[in-house]
């Protein structure tokens, strides 16, 4: 069993990681004997895993109650987040209620954006069952649902009291979904770790084979980066930033495409090679370390070229409304080398453009 601290002073939490942990009744600290809680998963996990877990919490005298969402990022939304506070006002749930989402970041996201705001904040545990979700959604505090005219913009930072990753969910994992955690995977180490960029070219058939040592290892170093970069800055005023790279092409497409077209992480795999042809086109980053990000994304079962239907306005308009937009000023993040990033503003719409139209040769 792997654990590891995010460090945020009295709000500190762990992070587990281990196969087998939805059977394992100490994972779920700190939830006791006799305390309320509500456990918030969608159909396809309710089929998979909640009667596992509700089972196990209850035979340790936690009083449980369940409330089943539809599946899907459409699904991501204030409506259906307002089912969740529906069954807790229904069930009598008080301010020391514990919230327990079980599923991927879109469960995650939606329950912990509930958890930050009913009765004003109640406790949430997140139980992140894609790869996607164990390596970077269930960490860090940021919650929020989507909005028709933009992702994740009605939300707030609301840390967990604990994650608990069971590798084992992993197993039951559409590939195409497996592919998109890759693709958050293989960000952090184009940002922050060459030398976790280089052990991701070397294991990543090890990864898609879900080989136990390797799939363990590679979310215990997620995880770490992740925890260091939200202990250093939780709300994203200057380091934080990076872990969005991708992300501004990335929602674009999401957007344009209409919720859930794309899978997130294809959408980011995309961006992110956009922002490497933004970066070389700077002359910060060269063309070989794009072609490597291309070949590991391509090997990973990623797209590396946008949606064929999307124009250059399509991109522009909705990259505009992207939240790291100050002042009317896109901030972008852009690679400098494998392992490196920076956030970089006034890149001129052109060479934005310019770089968009690259991806179409790659
Ligand atoms: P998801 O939550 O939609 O899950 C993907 C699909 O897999 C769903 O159909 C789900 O029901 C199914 N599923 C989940 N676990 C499974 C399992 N073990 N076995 C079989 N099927 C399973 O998608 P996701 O990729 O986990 O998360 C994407 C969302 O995360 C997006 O909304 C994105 O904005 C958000 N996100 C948030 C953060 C953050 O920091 N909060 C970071 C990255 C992404
Ligand atoms: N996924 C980006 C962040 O947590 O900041």
């Amino acid at each position: 069993m792997e654990k590891i601290t995010v460090l945020l002073g009295e709000r500190s939490y762990p992070i587990t990681i281990a196969a087998g942990l939805l059977k394992d009744p100490t994972a779920f600290w700190p939830l006791k004997a006799g305390e309320n809680a509500m456990l918030v998963t969608n159909k396809t996990l309710d089929l998979l895993y909640s009667e596992r877990l509700s089972n196990l919490l209850t035979a340790t005298g936690v009083k449980l109650d369940q409330v089943i969402l539809p599946d899907g990022e459409r699904y991501k939304t204030l409506a259906v987040m307002d089912e969740v506070f529906t069954a807790l006002l229904q069930k009598s749930h008080g301010r020391d209620t514990t919230l327990i989402a079980l599923g991927g970041g879109v469960i995650g996201d939606l329950t912990g954006f509930a958890a930050a705001s009913y009765q004003r904040g109640v406790r949430l545990i997140q139980v992140p069952t894609t790869l996607l979700s164990q390596v970077d959604s269930s960490v860090g505090g940021k919650t929020a649902v989507n909005h028709p005219l933009g992702k994740n913009m009605i939300g707030a930072f609301y840390q967990p009291s604990s994650v608990v990753i069971d590798t084992d969910c992993l197993c039951s994992l559409p590939p195409r979904e497996l592919a998109s955690g890759l693709a958050e995977v293989i960000k952090y180490g184009v940002i922050l770790d060459g030398a976790f960029f280089n052990w991701l070219e070397e294991n990543l058939d090890e990864l898609l084979a879900l080989d136990r040592k390797a799939i363990g290892w590679c979310i215990r170093r997620c995880c770490e980066l992740k925890a260091q970069v939200v202990a250093a800055d939780e709300h994203e005023y200057s380091q934080r930033s990076l872990l969005n790279l991708g992300h501004t092409f990335g929602h674009a497409i999401e957007v344009h495409m209409g919720y859930g077209k794309w899978l997130h992480g294809e959408a980011v795999a995309v961006g992110m090679v956009m922002a490497a042809r933004t970066a070389e086109r700077l002359g910060q980053f060269s063309n070989a370390d794009t072609c490597r990000i291309i070949e590991l994304l391509r090997r990973a079962g990623l797209p590396v070229q946008g949606p064929k239907s999307m124009e250059d306005e399509d991109y522009l308009l909705n990259m505009l409304r992207d939240k790291k937009v100050l002042a009317g000023n896109l901030r972008l993040v852009l690679p400098l080398a494998l392992g490196r990033a920076e956030v970089r503003s006034s890149v001129t719409h052109d060479i934005i453009i310019a770089a968009i139209n690259d991806c179409k040769k790659n």
